[in-house]
């Protein structure tokens, strides 16, 4: 069954409340939350204080932390209500294994992300140890980008490196995916998609997700 995570960046700012609804009432399975610190990518969005009171509604956090010395702040998304935790590699290098042990010790689900340039094998260590693997199919850092189709050979790939090991984490997209690019992702083998404008612009965001689910 796949997954579908709208991303609240390109929400109206104007009224999370109304934004996280929007994402409920649409049948989403989560909802996808971009901390970004300025650092590991040149914006700022938001922190765990927002996250305290979004997360009083009934769905999912899906915490994609693109920050530096993630190892920091993964206490304050957990007790802010985070469901997953997702670092990246590139950010947490050396502590990235310690790192995916706290945030479960904090009572949540444990992921790992790769940008475009970073290869498979850079996470094939701890295959074994996260619920959720998350390819990013743009350049992190904004939304709105188009999917860049080398990454989905990436997926195809850790498809393929989890079920020589016999493990079967959450592969999630996250960059670019619309209706036509989502079932090329799913064919790669992805069970959880994020979609930010595409399903913030979409005028029925009910059919959307229902469309991304029947694909
Ligand atoms: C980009 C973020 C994405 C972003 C996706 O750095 O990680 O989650 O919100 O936006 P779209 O779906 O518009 O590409
Ligand atoms: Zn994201």
């Amino acid at each position: 069954m796949i997954k579908v995570s709208p991303s609240l960046l390109a929400a109206n700012y104007l009224s999370f409340g109304d934004a996280v609804d929007k994402v409920i009432a649409s049948g989403a399975d989560a909802l996808h939350y971009d901390v970004m610190d300025g650092e590991f990518v040149p914006a700022i969005t938001f922190g765990e204080g927002l996250l305290g009171f979004l997360s009083k509604k009934p769905i999912d956090m899906d915490v994609h932390l693109m920050i530096v010395h993630p190892e920091k702040h993964i206490k304050a998304f957990a007790d802010a209500g985070a469901r997953y935790i997702t670092i990246h590699q590139e950010a947490a290098g050396f502590g990235t294994i310690d790192t995916i042990k706290l945030i479960k010790e904090c009572g949540c689900l444990a992921g790992i992300s790769i940008k475009p340039f970073t290869s498979v094998d850079a996470i094939a260590d701890v295959l074994e140890l996260v619920d959720l693997i998350l390819i990013m199919t743009v350049e992190p850092g904004k939304g709105g980008q188009k999917l860049i189709p080398f990454t989905l050979d990436k997926v195809r790939q850790i498809k393929e490196m989890c079920e020589q090991r016999g493990v079967s984490p959450i592969i999630e997209v996250d960059g670019g995916i619309n209706t036509q690019t989502a079932k090329s992702a799913m064919d790669a083998g992805a069970n959880m998609l994020v979609a930010g404008s595409a399903f913030f612009k979409a005028e029925d965001p009910k059919g959307f997700v229902d469309t991304l689910k029947s694909l």
